[in-house]
């Protein structure tokens, strides 16, 4: 079934291509994940955790969804409480739904009394098993839905858990000293290539030049990626509340100056597939995830043109301690702490991956206890 639907896959790119031309990385990266029926992400079998090609936090141990339960309760007071709205996009399988949910039930009967979440969910398989686990108990409090709109609730909160690095990217290349674009073609003969060709939007080289840093764009050979994606979806975010809101946005990721640093020169697009990496994203189109590293630098920047004002950045290890984690790490045992390790120490996803909360609302910007220890949004 999974081999019918990649062969199906890779026929439809074949035949866009054949008819339009070389088609760019972006074009080719968006149907890969997200083809309807077809795409790795829109196939009835997606599957996140261990059954599946890689881990996220939720799967790793519920302690990540108390955490962020806790700090929905803190956003919704500083927002000076009353009915509120968690807008969650791409929750995956419904794990951090789940935890934040049962956390507030049994800790917090006010906010659970006035809390709506909301799934943006775009693969009906992956709504089926959420609205399974969530089970009659929390249904009355969850709706679904495929796109965030205009004015879909007053005050409130949008997370974005593993989102952003599944936003299909532009490839860009330095060749002769001009910044190039990837396209991606197909011969029977060599299945699909690369080639390079100027930029297909002037957003590109305006980009390369806000976020690389040094006087020249980049190194000759130098290989990166642009998520221009991330831009237009800010302004969605913030048109989809007609209040104050939050954003909270956890996933791994540098700001601008580390990520286009000479270390960096292949950038950071990875495929996965059976927890194996691979940096070949043409082999297996809808069988294994591809996703590049958010730049924080351009989320923040970008979040200010939508009137967004960065309230925390940090690593995530250094996130979930300063929100107080020891409030229930009393009731753990030996394997819990374990697992929780991993979304703690240097060298896990307590390293690699960033939380950034972005305000859009009046008056100071909120103190988020969560960037207590350490707040960098400053050097972005
Ligand atoms: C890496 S997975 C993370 C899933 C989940 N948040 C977790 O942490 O386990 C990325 C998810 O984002 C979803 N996604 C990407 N773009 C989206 C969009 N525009 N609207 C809703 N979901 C989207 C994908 O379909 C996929 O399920």
């Amino acid at each position: 079934m999974e081999k019918e639907n990649g062969k199906a896959l890779s026929r439809k790119i074949e035949g866009r291509i054949s008819s339009e031309g070389p088609i760019t990385f972006r074009e080719f990266m968006n149907m890969a994940l997200y083809e309807p029926g077809l795409g790795y992400y829109m196939r009835p079998g997606t599957e996140i955790g261990k059954a599946g090609d890689f881990y996220t936090s939720p799967h790793l141990h519920p302690v990540f969804g108390q955490m962020v339960a806790k700090q929905v309760e803190e956003m919704w007071a500083l927002l000076g409480k009353g009915p509120f709205t968690v807008i969650e996009q791409g929750p995956g399988k419904g794990y951090l739904a789940k935890d934040v949910l049962d956390y507030l039930e049994a800790g917090n009967g006010e906010l659970y009394g006035l809390l709506s979440y909301h799934m943006i969910e775009l693969n009906p398989a992956l709504e089926e098993f959420q609205r399974g686990l969530l089970g009659e108990r929390h249904q009355k409090k969850v709706s679904w839905g495929k796109a965030l709109q205009g004015k879909m609730a007053e005050k409130g909160v949008l997370l974005a858990n593993e989102l952003l690095d599944a936003f299909p990217v532009h490839l860009v290349r330095v060749r002769g000293g001009a910044l190039m674009e990837i396209r991606v073609g197909y011969a029977p003969e060599k299945g699909f290539y690369e080639v390079l060709a100027p930029p297909s939007v002037p957003e590109i080289e305006k980009y390369i030049s806000e976020f690389a840093p040094g006087e020249k764009i980049l190194p000759e050979g130098y290989r990166t990626e642009v998520n221009l994606d991330v831009r237009g979806w800010l302004r969605e975010v913030k048109a989809a509340f007609s209040g104050a809101l939050f954003l909270l946005v956890i996933d791994y990721g540098y700001p601008a100056w580390d990520y286009y640093g000479p270390e960096r020169d292949r950038g950071t697009l990875m495929c996965y597939r059976g927890h194996r990496a691979s940096e070949n994203p043409y082999r297996d189109p809808g069988g294994a995830d591809i996703t590049a590293h958010v730049n924080f630098s351009a989320l923040a920047r970008w979040g200010l043109d939508s009137g967004f004002r960065c309230a925390g950045f940090c690593p995530q290890g250094t996130y979930l301690v300063s929100l107080g984690l020891e409030d229930v790490l009393g009731a753990m045992g030996q394997a819990d702490i374990l697992k929780i390790k991993g979304l703690l120490l240097p060298g896990t996803m307590g390293q690699t991956h960033k939380v950034m909360a972005l305000y859009n609302g009046p008056g100071e910007l909120p103190a988020l206890r969560g960037f207590s220890m350490r707040n960098q949004c400053r050097v972005l």
